[in-house]
């Protein structure tokens, strides 16, 4: 399946998502791509990988942006040339773009068991997780992993530690939103977060303001 669904998340915020159903063949020749994508993807191992990056060149082709309106800094954060705010994830079989005129920071996360072993060494498990049912607790923690990388894509700064300095509100799934709290360097700063689930993936955007 090609393009899947967009998502107004805020008025001047959209989330776009391709869900990955195609061979590795069909997604190369279906764009065009500069030399540093291509430099980019010869050196991703994985066939995951590969088809996540070259799903967001198709997204952005679908949105009318060409590859060569995407750049990255020396961090790795993409940047468009119409100076739109951009952020991009995927995984396994979504890829997503989310495009606003805010700084924002989107992650995408498949909800996978492995997340409950390791939620203690991330989250407060005692504040979210005490009293939900397993799948509950799943969809719970899958949100909150995805909430401190989507904070991280726009903090971007080294040293921000998921289980010391982000924390999230407590909030109910089903009500898809709720704030997170960055505590670095001696600051105190408030993210709103919007948060939706489609099949097994949860996809989370995180606002600076
Ligand atoms: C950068 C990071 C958040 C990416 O998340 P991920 O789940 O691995 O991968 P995703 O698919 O969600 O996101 C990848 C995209 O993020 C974007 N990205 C990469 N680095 C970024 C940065 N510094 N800032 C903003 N966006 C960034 C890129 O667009 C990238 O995709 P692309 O290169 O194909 O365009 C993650 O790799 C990372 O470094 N996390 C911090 C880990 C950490 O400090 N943990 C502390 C635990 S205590």
């Amino acid at each position: 399946m090609p393009f899947y669904e967009t998502i107004h998340i805020r008025p001047q915020t959209q989330l776009h998502l391709w869900k990955i159903d195609e061979p590795l063949d069909y997604l190369i020749a279906g764009v065009l791509l500069q030399d540093y994508s291509l430099i980019r993807l010869h050196k991703l191992k994985s066939e995951v990988h590969q088809k996540g990056f070259l799903a967001v060149r198709h997204l952005l082709q679908h949105l009318g942006y060409a590859d060569t309106d995407l750049t990255y800094d020396t961090s790795g954060k993409p940047h468009l040339s119409d100076g739109h705010h951009v952020s991009i994830s995927h995984s396994y079989g979504f890829a997503a773009v989310a495009i606003s005129d805010e700084n924002l920071g989107l992650d995408i996360e498949a909800m996978r068991p492995k997340v409950l072993k390791i939620a203690p060494r991330f989250m407060d498990v005692d504040t979210h997780l005490t009293g939900l049912s397993l799948a509950e607790q799943l969809q719970k923690a899958t949100i909150i992993w995805s909430i401190k990388e989507a904070v991280f894509k726009i903090k971007n700064e080294k040293g921000i530690s998921y289980p010391n300095h982000i924390s999230e509100q407590p909030f109910a799934p089903a009500e898809g939103t709720t704030v997170a709290r960055l505590d670095f360097k001696h600051q105190t700063e408030f993210f709103p977060v919007h948060f939706i689930q489609r099949e097994d993936y949860i996809f989370v955007c995180v606002f600076e303001s």
